[in-house]
């Protein structure tokens, strides 16, 4: 069921900005974002492949540019994941908690950037994920390191979700030739009909 206010995705209610809460955020905050000021598509087809491929319980779980938070939040309703989320742009977080609280589920929430994530802090995680975070060409350097830094710091999985856009398939490039990654096209039907793409490694 959708209504003017929340996208219903499986058990999930995704906020739209025309729900009262995300109103009365947006009014209390000035400034842009670096693109943190939706949910954006991406998080629903790596939503539906975790349907597909799910999870174990109870998991530590990094949602790296995790905006609002969709996949890391529906992880930690789920699969009772603790999930933390790292954003550059702190202004997400009200938008997160609320998310959280619609759902009635938590994630913890770090204002920081992916180059900033050492190899040893890595080391707490099962899974890193992150939806529509490679979209500039500068993204993908630093991309690629910390996908390395997960390597070698023995996390299990990352899955990097996209609409497809240049500096995505670079990165997927740099992680097919360099380390064991495959890309998986996900098709969504609902709420939108559409392709994205995920970047398993
Ligand atoms: C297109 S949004 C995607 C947000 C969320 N993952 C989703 O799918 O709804 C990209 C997010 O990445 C964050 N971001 C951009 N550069 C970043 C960096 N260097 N380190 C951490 N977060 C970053 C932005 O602030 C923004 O929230």
């Amino acid at each position: 069921m959708n209504n003017h206010h929340f996208i219903q995705h499986h058990n999930f209610k995704a906020l739209k900005s025309t729900h009262p809460g995300v109103r009365k955020i947006k009014r209390s905050q000035q400034g842009h974002s670096a693109h943190g000021n939706k949910v954006w598509r991406s998080s629903f087809a790596l939503i539906d492949y975790l349907m597909t491929y799910p999870i174990k319980s109870n998991a530590k779980v990094l949602d790296i540019g995790c905006g609002w938070g969709l996949a890391g939040l529906f992880l930690a309703k789920n699969y009772n994941a603790q999930v933390t989320g790292v954003d550059i742009d702190g202004s997400v977080e009200p938008y997160l908690e609320l998310q959280g609280q619609i759902n009635q589920c938590r994630m913890n929430f770090q204002q920081r950037s992916f180059e900033s994530i050492r190899t040893t802090e890595l080391a707490d995680y099962h899974y890193i994920i992150g939806t529509d975070i490679c979209f500039w060409d500068e993204m993908t350097r630093p991309l690629f390191n910390l996908i390395k830094r997960t390597r070698r710091a023995g996390v299990e999985k990352i899955l990097i979700a996209d609409p497809g856009r240049p500096p995505f398939w670079d990165l997927a490039e740099r992680c097919s030739a360099n380390l064991q990654a495959e890309v998986v096209t996900q098709r969504l039907a609902y709420p939108w009909k559409t392709e994205k793409y995920i970047l398993a490694i």
